[in-house]
């Protein structure tokens, strides 16, 4: 049996929305989604109020989504100016850096407005228009979220990279949009080592498809050398330093595009996520509110990359939309020891916590005095995204750092969700550790089978949305087609999301993880085609299988089958040079965690590789291969089985 944590009354009461509202609101969306959606979208400020609100077909055959569609805002007007009047001098954001002895800097409404409006002006003297693609591969400091910022002002497009990324990888995602502008930092620091982002860059723009490239903005952080090449390279605030402190910003209809962000799918390359204006902006602010029942007095902090779709979520656009305070925080979770998170959320008082399940269970490790060594008291709500949370660090995450006091959000959603979709109201929702529980307002998730037939009442499937929410991506960037092949075409009529759940007899949802060839390593996606290709690519590697294993810390861990071409040796120095090749390719993230020879993998007679049993050996359970009788050679099986990773 699992246990229940009932709504804590006393939050509840205190709480936006208590269980009958949530009911209410619920009932509401799903019975008239034109007047729920309009009502909402009434928290943003609009050049042109939307009267229209939805339009909608999944049908493959009249297939569009389109929110919002007469609507005319801006988005960094309504995260920045609409605040002025009331909360100038407000903290937009609290930077902490990764260094505890170096000061933290809080930067108010009124100042992220004026650098804002000052790298806008920038960028337009540098030719970037409106629509023009900007590449932003930063560290986390505030100039992040001042770049995301800038570009929403003109009307820019923004595609952040994750600083982890390799050159190749910024190569790949500058040339799939051709990017004009790249914004980045001499170095970043990650736990007092330093990361080479402007040289990665400098590598990458070396690499074919990236000649749109026309300027680098370099914002000076460590101070560390760097090669500028003029006249392509500028220093940032160089550039930045003598723009004027206003600037008008772009009206935007709100199907225009916002940002692009890009994410592993189970074939081919990282897909360029595309986000329009309206919509993800309504969706952002209100989830932001209702999942952490914020409060103007609120000290919030999410501790996501901006690299990923948490940071731009809920650190930059929901968080500024609804006039909060947010921390950004440039460190890690170790350094410069176990504490640093509760020494920070005591530091700043921090009121809400949001973090991934990898973190909670790499601090569970060590115990419970580091967390007990910091008084965590201003704490109110914790928060988990990313992966599922195993209920065991559920209770530790509830239990130790929140006292035994404080409820926890466990939100599922995804990239080209926008915001999150499943997951508890703090003061509406009974909690079950380990189960994201409930669907949002306007959110209608279904579980099909195989075929695709809806089942009802507490069972297994796979999880798809029967209708549309605002902050719904638009398209794959580029590849319309790509877009309804990877997400329309499986069940038809639903969007479907490549996750695995139950339903348990209360309506409770528990996602199981992906069902497609997505891993997800410490809360980040990876395609398992990703890895495949990065291993191929190297002049020894004939052929090359990845599947994801469980990993007690980072959820799952990646074990790459890899053949060499004929007459290459098999030694252990080869097997570092291949992890560091696909460090290489596409950056640290993707490490293996484990590489077995494979002299030959176990493939149908069409020459289909049988992933299912090599995820069997990986996982360590050579019992439960199944049938084998359909292998061109089943002996590979045992050879494999023989050699493969114990423990
Ligand atoms: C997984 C991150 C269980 C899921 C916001 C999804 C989760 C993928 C949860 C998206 C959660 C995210 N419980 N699984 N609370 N949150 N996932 O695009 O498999 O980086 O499909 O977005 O992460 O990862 P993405």
């Amino acid at each position: 049996m699992t246990d229940v944590y009932k709504v804590d009354a006393a939050f509840a009461a205190r709480a936006g929305i208590d269980k009958a509202e949530y009911q209410r609101q619920y009932q509401a969306s799903v019975d008239d989604p034109d007047a729920f959606w309009g009502e909402v979208a009434n928290r943003i400020d609009w050049y042109r109020k939307p009267t229209q609100i939805r339009d909608v077909s999944y049908a493959l055959e009249d297939f569009r989504i389109r929110w919002y569609g007469d609507g005319e805002l801006n988005a960094s007007v309504n995260c920045l100016d609409r605040h002025l009047a009331t909360r100038a001098d407000k903290t937009a954001l609290v930077w902490e850096a990764d260094d505890p002895a170096t000061p933290a800097k809080h930067v108010s409404y009124r100042e992220l407005h004026q650098r804002v409006c000052k790298l806008a002006n920038a960028l337009r003297a540098l030719g970037v228009q409106k629509g023009d693609r900007v590449t932003i591969y930063l560290p986390m400091i505030v100039e992040a979220a001042v770049a995301m910022l800038a570009c929403a002002r003109i009307g820019a497009i923004h595609s952040v990279v994750f600083g982890g990324f390799s050159p190749t990888s910024i190569a790949d995602r500058v040339s799939d949009c051709a990017s004009k502008l790249i914004i980045t930092a001499d170095e970043g620091v990650r736990g007092g080592r330093k990361v080479p982002l402007k040289a990665n860059v400098d590598a990458a723009l070396k690499l074919p498809g990236t000649t749109t490239v026309e300027t680098v903005l370099v914002v000076r952080h460590t101070g560390g050398a760097v090669d500028m090449q003029m006249p392509r390279d500028r220093w940032y605030d160089a550039v930045v330093d003598a723009q004027p402190e206003t600037c008008e910003p772009e009206r935007m209809n709100a199907e225009d595009p916002l940002f692009i962000l890009y994410t592993s799918g189970s074939t081919g390359k990282p897909k360029g996520v595309l986000h329009t204006t309206g919509g993800y902006l309504v969706y952002a602010s209100y989830t932001h509110e209702v999942v952490f029942d914020l409060k103007d007095s609120d000290i919030y902090w999410c501790t996501a990359d901006v690299g990923w779709v948490t940071g731009h979520t809920y650190i930059v656009y929901g968080p500024l939309a609804n006039g909060a305070t947010a921390v950004m925080f440039e460190g890690v979770p170790n350094y410069p020891d176990v504490s640093r998170f509760w020494d920070v959320v005591d530091k700043h008082k921090v009121t809400i916590f949001y973090t991934a399940p990898t973190a909670i269970r790499a601090l569970m490790r060590e115990g419970d005095a580091p967390v007990k060594k910091a008084s965590r008291a201003s704490l109110r709500l914790l928060g988990t995204v990313g992966e599922p949370i195993n209920p065991e660090a559920w209770r530790w995450y509830h239990d130790v750092v929140g006292d035994s006091r404080l409820p926890i959000v466990d939100t599922w959603w995804q990239t080209e969700t926008g915001g999150a979709l499943i997951s508890p109201l703090p003061g509406a929702t009974d909690l079950k550790p380990g189960s994201a529980t409930l669907p949002l307002p306007g959110v209608q998730p279904a579980l099909v089978d195989a075929n695709g037939t809806r089942l009802e009442g507490a069972v297994d499937g796979n999880l798809v949305l029967l209708d549309s929410w605002p902050g719904q991506m638009r398209t794959v960037y580029g590849d319309h087609q790509r877009f309804i092949d990877t997400y329309f075409k499986t069940y038809p009529g639903t969007y479907f999301t490549g996750d695995g759940c139950r339903r348990d007899a209360d309506g409770y949802y528990w996602i199981t993880g992906r069902v497609d060839d997505v891993i997800n390593v410490s809360g980040h996606r990876i395609g398992t085609a990703e890895v495949e290709s990065a291993l191929v690519s190297h002049p020894k590697v004939a052929e090359a299988a990845v599947v994801g294993f469980p990993h007690d810390i980072k959820g799952q861990g990646i074990y790459a089958y890899v053949t060499l071409i004929a007459g290459e040796q098999e030694s252990d120095e080869l097997l570092k040079e291949l992890v560091q090749h696909v460090r290489k390719e596409i950056g640290p993230i993707a490490s293996p965690d484990f590489l077995q020879w494979a002299p030959g993998l176990p493939k149908t007679r069409s020459g289909k590789i049988m992933r299912r049993i090599l995820r069997k050996i990986a996982e360590n359970a050579p019992d439960q291969l199944g049938d084998t009788s359909t292998l061109a050679d089943p002996s590979v099986v045992d050879s494999l089985v023989k050699h493969r990773r114990i423990g």
